[in-house]
């Protein structure tokens, strides 16, 4: 039997991904009715954390507790992993025992390693190349807010991240246009981009970039792994701030988002992270539903 993983965007189709917004959207009217909803009655989710996370574990771990399930934290620093048991071993012998593994690390060739040597499902919680969880949030975000995505203009603006990939993917599948504006040094992944074809082009000037667009989108300047390039970081992305001036030269019903943790001050200005356009507070709930609609799809069988 072959098992059905969740590695990038990509191991959805358009279709699913729809389907997936629409089911996160009706759980989290579920969820705010009190309605109990229990699909995944005894069934365990392991959590392998090698990142710290804030977001991705709450909502994993009580959409578990909510399913009627139940989530296992594992850190590297307690579990063999952490002392040089093989992944694949690793994988096999934890597979054997949950309905499920989430893992947060560093190389996406880890949680490929880790798919391929499981016999359950295998869920990606952050690479270094992609965090598609946060793009079912997000998406789920912009559909409750605007509808569906499809033809708008989003801009990515800030380093051309693990962050940045997910939205190229989510452009390709969602089909809307993707402008990122990046500093030279910092550009997203060419495969990833040549894959999307036109709908994602690289702008270099941030103000023209959010021109007359209805998303504006931006995450940290140095990742988990990054810290020591910070200050050379906080340089080069200076002029790529979101502020007030540049989502004036967006849409006027032009949304914020941010993955959030966010640094008020470098990436973005305090007035738009707590500003009428920011919903960066309802993606952070819809890591919830929209991982309670992931884990249905893929452990409720
Ligand atoms: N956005 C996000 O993934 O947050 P955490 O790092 O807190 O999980
Ligand atoms: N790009 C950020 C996202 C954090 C959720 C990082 O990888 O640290």
């Amino acid at each position: 039997m072959s098992v059905r993983h969740f590695l990038t965007l990509m191991d959805l189709s358009s279709d699913e991904y729809r389907q997936l917004i629409y089911r996160a959207i009706e759980l989290k009217e579920m969820q705010h009715r009190g309605e109990l909803f229990q699909p995944l009655k005894g069934k365990v989710l392991a959590m392998v954390f090698e990142k710290s996370s804030t977001r991705t574990r709450i909502s994993f771990e009580a959409g578990m507790a909510q399913f009627g399930g139940h989530a296992l934290f594992l850190s590297p620093r307690d579990t063999q992993l952490g002392r040089g048991e093989p992944l694949e071993d690793s994988a096999r012998v934890m597979s054997s025992m949950v309905d499920g593994i989430m893992i947060r690390t560093f190389g996406h060739d880890v949680v490929e390693r880790f798919a391929a040597a499981s016999s359950v499902s295998v869920i990606n919680g952050l690479t270094d190349r992609f965090h598609p969880c946060q793009l079912l949030a997000d998406m789920q975000a912009y559909f409750e807010q605007r509808g569906d995505i499809q033809g708008k203009t989003v801009t990515w603006v800030g380093d051309g991240n693990n962050m940045c990939h997910s939205y190229i993917n989510a452009a390709r599948l969602l089909d809307f246009k993707l402008r990122i504006a990046c500093p030279a040094g910092y550009d997203p992944e060419p495969e990833i981009m040549a894959a999307a074809g036109d709908r994602v082009e690289i702008i270099r000037d941030p103000m023209a970039a959010a021109t007359d667009s209805d998303l504006l989108v931006t995450d940290v300047w140095a990742s988990m792994g990054q810290e020591e390039e910070q200050k050379k970081r906080e340089r080069a992305f200076a002029d790529f701030q979101v502020n007030e001036a540049m989502m004036q030269q967006a849409n006027n019903d032009a949304l914020f988002m941010h993955c959030l943790p966010a640094h008020r001050g470098e990436e973005v200005s305090a007035a738009v992270m707590d500003g009428e356009q920011s919903v960066v507070w309802q993606e952070a709930e819809n890591r919830l539903h929209a991982q309670k609609a992931l884990l249905e799809l893929l452990l409720a069988t």
